[in-house]
């Protein structure tokens, strides 16, 4: 899809561009705090694969890949709290340093099972890395180590971020005309 505006889309709140100088620092930053360790990269399906794809290649280090689904909204723009697994890791965590990469925290809710889950594993270690955080909206306190950008109590779409799946593949986060939320 072209950097053009979407006609859905009332404004751009992170460009391309932006998002692409971020994902390269946060990959420096990981390359350094991975050295010697045994990262798995772990992407929760849907919203984190267009960031995943973008910042894995920003890290210089042996590594694995490996996805988790999970589902917590269906179509609402508000999180229900109740998160179910719908593809489980093929990789086994147990001693190795696991990075989980999420699209977004926003109640806090889904990461807060995740780590749970995945702790009850036994990694060596497990970190989160978000594109984006929405602190206004946090109930579950989870601890994010990587950061990309701050935003405030908006709904965006766009670089893996979807409303009812669809936007995930504009090149950049933005909001959409509230005629497209309320239609
Ligand atoms: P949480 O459990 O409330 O933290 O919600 C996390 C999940 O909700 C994310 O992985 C997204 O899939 C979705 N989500 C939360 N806020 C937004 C948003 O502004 N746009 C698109 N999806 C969102
Ligand atoms: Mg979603």
């Amino acid at each position: 899809m072209s950097n053009v505006m979407h006609p859905d889309v009332e404004k751009i709140i992170i460009s391309q561009e932006q998002i692409q100088n971020r994902v390269k620092e946060l990959g420096r930053q990981l390359t350094e705090d991975y050295r010697g360790k045994e990262l798995v990269v772990i992407g929760i399906l849907r919203g984190a694969a267009v960031f995943l794809a973008d910042l894995i290649r920003e890290i210089d280090l042996y590594m694995e890949i490996d996805f988790m689904g999970v589902s917590s909204y269906g179509l609402a723009t508000k999180s229900s709290g109740v998160v179910r697994i719908t593809k489980d890791l093929e990789s086994t965590i147990t001693d190795r340093d696991v990075l989980i990469v999420e699209d977004i925290v926003d109640s806090g809710l889904t990461l807060k099972y995740i780590v749970e889950n995945l702790r009850s594993r036994k990694p060596r270690s497990i970190q989160i890395c978000t594109l984006l955080d929405k602190p206004a909206r946090r109930v579950e306190g989870v601890e994010v180590a990587y950061n990309g950008f701050v935003i405030p109590d908006e709904f965006v779409v766009g670089y893996g971020l979807d409303y009812a799946e669809k936007y995930r593949n504009l090149p950049y986060v933005g909001v959409l005309k509230p005629e497209i939320y309320t239609t």
